[in-house]
């Protein structure tokens, strides 16, 4: 039995702890916004953020984020969060929207640690975040304005 804080609210998983954390936060707690793509830590479609650090819940295990606070795509509303889901929805950023979890938490981590980025350092960041669609431009217009948005 792991106890986990997920959004602010305690989950107790009865689960093994070596099991990956997105498993357990689709699966187990039924929140699906944190997407699966590769499981090999290389697309960031799984990025949630942990004590508000980006990280990758397909190879996290749970006994590695017990005690620690985990925020996902549904609990995102803090000042930072709100900024880059506006900018996201204002610039009309995702297309099919399967990468689109992983980004805005991505985008959210960077701005909480580094709320301005130069245009080299949000490349940098969103880099490890795949997007089949293609929507880079958009994702790095959003993460800007947010950032001016924040300023
Ligand atoms: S599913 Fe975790 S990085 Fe791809
Ligand atoms: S919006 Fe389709 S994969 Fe990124």
């Amino acid at each position: 039995m792991q106890i986990l804080t997920i959004n602010g609210a305690e989950h107790r998983i009865d689960a093994p702890p070596e099991m990956p954390l997105l498993w357990a936060i689709r699966d187990l707690v039924g929140l699906k916004g944190t997407k699966y793509g590769c499981g090999i830590a290389q697309c960031g479609a799984c990025t949630l953020l942990i004590n508000g650090l980006p990280q990758r819940s397909c190879v996290l295990p749970l006994s590695a984020t017990v005690g620690r606070a985990i925020t996902t795509i549904e609990g995102l509303d803090d000042r930072v969060g709100q900024a880059v889901k506006s900018a996201w929805a204002e610039l009309a950023v995702p297309q099919c929207g399967y990468c689109q979890s992983g980004q805005v938490m991505a985008a959210t981590g960077l701005l909480s640690r580094n709320p301005s980025p130069t245009d080299a350092e949000i490349a940098d960041q969103m880099a490890g975040n795949i997007c089949r669609c293609c929507t880079y431009h958009r994702v790095k217009q959003a993460v800007r304005r947010a950032a001016d948005a924040l300023a």
